[in-house]
């Protein structure tokens, strides 16, 4: 081999070099393009839905610890809520009628599935848990999550906040002062 022919070959493997890095980076621009600032699916992550499952791979999947909530919770609120979107299913007067779903009178503290001359599914009646403030909490957040079978179809409250409003609600359908 002579030095020319060596030339020769240094240069090809140059011109090479060359091709392969300009090559790459244009496959990169082709490939990679500049990401999106903002995640498109943002959008679905802040929508609460009421009345959603699309989505929900992204939403949160459980309901945060509701005591602390509690403490500013508004009644008046969760009065209103409840109007709005339960008493479609419930009464929560004392002594009320059972409509879709039971009358709600003293609910929080009680055990579930005891509200006299109501039907409750098998999924409810196989349950043993008391509605403590957190358990009515995680069921509110989505009712089928936290009871699989249950007949409430409702899709859930899932804002914090909402949710500790119509508990301090639930809680003051009462007689009994010992409820804090
Ligand atoms: C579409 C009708 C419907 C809506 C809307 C609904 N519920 Fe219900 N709810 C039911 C039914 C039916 C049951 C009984 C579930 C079962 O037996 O599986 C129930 C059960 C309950 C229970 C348990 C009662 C017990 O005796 O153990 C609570 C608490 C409750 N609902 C609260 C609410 C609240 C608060 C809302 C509004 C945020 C609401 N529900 C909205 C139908 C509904």
């Amino acid at each position: 081999m002579d030095s020319f022919e060596l030339n020769k070959i240094a240069a090809g493997i140059i011109i090479a070099l060359l091709v392969g890095m300009v090559g790459s980076l244009i496959s990169k621009e082709i490939v990679n393009p500049k990401m999106l600032e903002k995640n498109v699916l943002e959008v679905a992550v802040t929508d609460t839905g009421a009345g959603s499952d699309v989505g929900a791979s992204s939403a949160k999947k459980e309901a945060e610890p509701i005591e602390a909530l509690l403490a500013g919770a508004n009644i008046e609120n969760g009065q209103k809520i409840a109007q709005k979107i339960c008493s479609q299913c419930h009464t929560y007067d004392q002594g009320g009628a059972n409509k879709i779903g039971p009358n709600l009178w003293g609910i929080v503290g009680s055990k579930i599935a005891q509200h006299e001359g109501f039907a409750y599914s098998a999924a409810f009646k196989s349950q043993t848990i008391e509605w403590s403030y957190e358990n009515l909490s995680k069921f509110l957040f989505k009712p089928r999550d936290f009871i699989p079978g249950t007949k409430m179809s409702f899709v859930g409250l899932t804002k914090p906040q909402e949710r500790a409003d119509v508990i301090a609600y639930l809680r003051s359908l009462s007689t009994s002062a010992s409820h804090d």
